[in-house]
């Protein structure tokens, strides 16, 4: 049987990944596939961390586009995370995996507030923990709410799962001919802007020399192929 390279991941989810192809909101369907995948990943024993973005609900920055005041949109943002880590705990949960929701603001009513040693001792048990509503504070992306966890929580590796396979040179959707990097330094990632995360949670990362996987959830079970070692998408390091 596969054997698992990491003993503790940070799994990044973005909030389009539970919209399946309906768009926005979430997909019933979906969320079970990649609850599924989490199983299977988790089945290789495994402490699962998880963050999941917000925009198929609400986007943030597109609102303070628009007018909207950027804190104020980012807090909806937020709050659009914790309805997805709900969904996702459910979903979890459904298929018997113990799952444990921390929020960035407090909701006691809720969920469980950001408590790094719990959150480690719910690791520790085995148990996945989800953290919601990004780092609590407008300005600050999921993808650097990730790297900030990840790092709390002394992860491996943070597993960015994305719509695309990983890197390429250029655009895959719009050239055919584009070339997928297996492995990228954290500095070609900024130095090229590849918008595979934010600056701050590259830098965050790079200063913390903190690796990073992206990969596609296209197959939910490319999650364990990674946690395997296997050379599934690019990593960056
Ligand atoms: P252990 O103490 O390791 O057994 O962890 P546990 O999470 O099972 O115990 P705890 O008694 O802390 O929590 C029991 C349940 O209540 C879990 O589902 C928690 O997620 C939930 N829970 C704990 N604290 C809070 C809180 O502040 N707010 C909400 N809404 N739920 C909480």
């Amino acid at each position: 049987m596969a054997k698992a390279v990491f003993s503790r991941i940070l799994l990044k989810l973005s909030g389009e990944a539970l919209a399946g192809n309906q768009g926005s909101g979430i997909n019933t369907d979906t969320l079970q596939e990649i609850a599924l995948g989490v199983k299977k990943a988790h089945s290789l024993g495994v402490q699962i961390g998880i963050v999941i973005g917000g925009g198929n609900i609400f986007r943030g920055l597109a609102a303070s586009a628009t007018g909207m005041d950027r804190a104020s949109s980012d807090y909806m943002g937020m709050l659009a995370t914790c309805i997805n880590s709900l969904a996702l705990q459910d979903a979890l949960e459904k298929i018997d995996l113990p799952t444990r929701v921390q929020t960035a603001i407090a909701m006691a009513e809720i969920a469980e507030p950001y408590i790094r040693r719990k959150a480690i001792r719910h690791l520790e048990k085995g148990r996945i923990v989800i953290f919601a509503a990004g780092t609590g504070n407008p300005y600050f992306t999921t993808d650097t709410a990730a790297a900030l966890r990840a790092m709390e929580i002394n992860a491996d590796v943070i597993l960015k799962a994305t719509k695309v396979d990983g890197i390429y040179d250029k655009d895959p959707l719009k050239n055919p001919n584009a070339e997928k990097f297996s492995n990228l330094s954290y500095i070609d990632v900024l130095n090229k802007g590849i918008q595979v995360m934010d600056s701050t949670a590259i830098s965050l990362c790079m200063d913390n020399k903190l690796p990073i996987i992206t990969f596609s959830l296209k197959d939910p079970n490319n999650i364990a192929r990674v946690v395997c070692g296997e050379k599934v998408g690019t990593l960056v390091k």
